[in-house]
Parts: C-alpha cells; structure tokens; sequence
C-alpha cells in the first residue's frame, strides 16, 4: 500500500512513517519543514519519498496525491497559544490547507483519508471523560481549525464518498516532540528545562489536567484508523482515559530524572482549557484501538530519550 503523509517530518508524522516502512509500506512525505525536520526521516531516507512542499500549495498537494492508497494528513499549526496570537495564519494552515488535502484526495482517488483531529474541539465540558457525544464547543481559534476540518472530512465523505477518519488525539508526547519554542508541547518543555538546568514555566496553578497520550499510541491509532472497517465519517477520542494534572506529572519527572524541577508559577494562558481526558470506548470498539503504553511509563521513555539526545548534542557542540 502507498501512504501519503502529510507533515512526515513532524513529530507525530515522522513516527508514523517509521512504522509505516517498518510494516513495509511506501510512503510519501508533504512538509514544508516550517516545524518538521529532515532529520526526523534520517532513519528512513533512503526508504521514502520526501517532498518539501505546503499544504497550503493545491498543485503540491495534487502532485503528491498521486496513485496514494491512504492520506495521513497531519501537517498543522498545532499551538492553542499561537492561533490566539495569529487565527488568520492558523486558519490558513488548518482550514485551507485541510481543504486542499481533501480535494486531491478525492481527485485521486484515494481509499480512505485520516485526519489529525483535536481533542481541543471540545472545549470546557461540564463533565469528564469526554465523549465524542458531547457538542463541540471550542474555545480556541486553534480549537475552531480542528473542528472545521472534522466537518470538511464527514461533508466530504457525504458529498463525494471521500472515506474518512477524524482522530481528536489527546496531548500527544513523546521522542521527537520539539521544545524548542515558547508554543511547544507542556512535556517537552519541562524535559528540556530540566536538562538545561532552567526553571520549568507553569501557565497557571498547575492544577489543570491532561490525557497525555504517548506516542506509540497515537500512531498505532493512526495506522488502525485506515484500514478499520465501519469507521469511516467518524470522530474517534484517542487518548489513554486517564488524566494528570501539570503538578502531579513535575513530581514524576523528578523522581524518573532524579532532579530538582523548582517550577516558576506564570499567569494562565487565553484559549486554554481546565481538565481534559477521553472516553476511548469508541475508539476501542471499531478502531480495535488500546494504550499501549501508560503514562509513566511513557514519561520514563520520554525523559530518556531527552537526556540521550541532550548529552550526545552537548557532545557535538563540545567538538
Ligand atoms: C495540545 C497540543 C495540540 C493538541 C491538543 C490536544 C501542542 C503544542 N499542543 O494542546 O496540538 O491538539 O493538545 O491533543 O502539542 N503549559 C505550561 N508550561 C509550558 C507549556 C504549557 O504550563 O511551558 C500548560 C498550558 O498552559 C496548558 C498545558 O500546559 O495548560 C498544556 O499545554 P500544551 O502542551 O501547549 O497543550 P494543549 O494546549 O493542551
């Protein structure tokens, strides 16, 4: 099978090409490397086909489409924080972009189309665990992109039997994910605070919680979510069902890293929700989708590839 995967290079994107040409598949990559890197696909160069293009460019998402059996399409914006700061660029991105993939995946042909959806669609609910029940509500620009682009893939599918999967994932973390900006992932940032020695940022009291979703299960979701028969034109949560508050997982990485995290306390961030955690019971149903990997365990993985990382840069820079 070909698999197209839009921001392969990316965090969540490069891991699931890994798996991808492990399980033996060709895979085309679309990313325009704005906060992907190549050398997340060093592994797999030789296996793949690298494209460095836009989704925001139709003739480059024409192009790429071609004889693909499967869209991945993850390429985003993926701050809350940044689409309070540039909604238009967000929407761009998330919304236009989203449309392009679902045009010439249709023009091609394509078997089935799985979309990077957003746990953030759902906004502040009265209740937890969230369920793909629940009204979408969000309470982002960012949140907003994610949901448009859910209803593009189900109108899509209605009008012109485009198969297509929505997967909202939850906080998703892991080897990889980038901390190199004020708009990255929470767990990310702390590693690296931790490593540099600097003082961890908490938007807020820290009591504010999150379903982070290791890697391995995101992308074991995305693979399930093609070939899942009865699941297309559906919304899936993915995510592990629990929930940990920002507190809670500091005093965890302590004890994995063994030091002293000392969190400075900032005020919250616009657009953020309080508590989030997924009902999987969908996913679990037709995807056949289960966590793999626990929270813990997940983080201990984590900080070990951090620290890896760190000490052979450090190393580099020493040369
Ligand atoms: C994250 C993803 C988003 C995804 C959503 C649901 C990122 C950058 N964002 O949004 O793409 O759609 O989950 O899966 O991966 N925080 C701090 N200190 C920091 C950074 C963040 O306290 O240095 C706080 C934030 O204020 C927030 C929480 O940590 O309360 C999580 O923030 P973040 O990692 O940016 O994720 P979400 O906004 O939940």
């Amino acid at each position: 099978m070909r698999y197209l995967v839009t921001g392969g290079a990316g965090f969540i994107g490069s891991n699931t090409v890994d798996e991808l040409v492990r399980r033996g598949h060709s895979v085309v990559v679309l990313d325009d490397l704005s906060a992907g890197k190549e050398a997340n696909l060093a592994g797999v160069a030789d296996k793949i086909e690298f494209i460095r293009g836009s989704i925001t460019d139709p003739d480059a998402v024409q192009k790429v489409c071609r004889g693909v059996d499967y869209v991945l399409h993850l390429a985003a914006r993926t701050s809350v924080p940044r689409s309070v700061k540039e909604p238009l660029e967000t929407n761009r991105i998330n919304v236009d972009g989203t449309l392009n993939v679902l045009v010439a995946a249709r023009d091609a042909k394509v078997r089935r189309v799985v979309f990077a959806a957003s746990s953030s669609a759902y906004g502040e609910t009265p209740t937890l665990p969230k369920v793909e029940t629940m009204p979408p509500a969000p309470i982002s620009p960012y949140g907003i992109s994610k949901l448009v682009g859910e209803l593009y893939l189900r109108v899509f599918g209605q009008v012109y039997g485009v198969e297509n999967v929505s997967l909202r994932y939850f906080n998703v973390f892991g080897p990889r994910q980038d901390p190199g900006s004020p708009y990255s992932g929470v767990l990310s940032r702390f590693c690296a605070a931790l490593l540099e020695g600097e003082q961890p940022v908490v938007f807020g009291d820290g009591e504010q919680s999150r379903d982070f979703t290791h890697i391995e299960n995101a992308v074991n979701a995305n693979l399930l979510a093609c070939e899942a028969p009865n699941a297309s034109g559906l919304v899936f949560n993915v995510g592990t069902g629990g929930r940990y508050t920002l507190n809670h997982t500091l005093r965890l990485l302590e004890k994995i890293s063994g030091k002293r995290a000392n969190p400075r306390y900032d005020p919250p961030r616009e657009g953020d929700i309080r508590d989030s955690q997924a009902d999987i019971g969908l996913a679990r149903t037709i995807l056949g989708y289960e966590p793999r990997v626990g929270f813990e365990e997940g983080l201990r993985r984590t900080w070990e590839w951090y620290y890896a990382t760190h000490r052979s840069e450090a190393a580099v820079q020493r040369t």
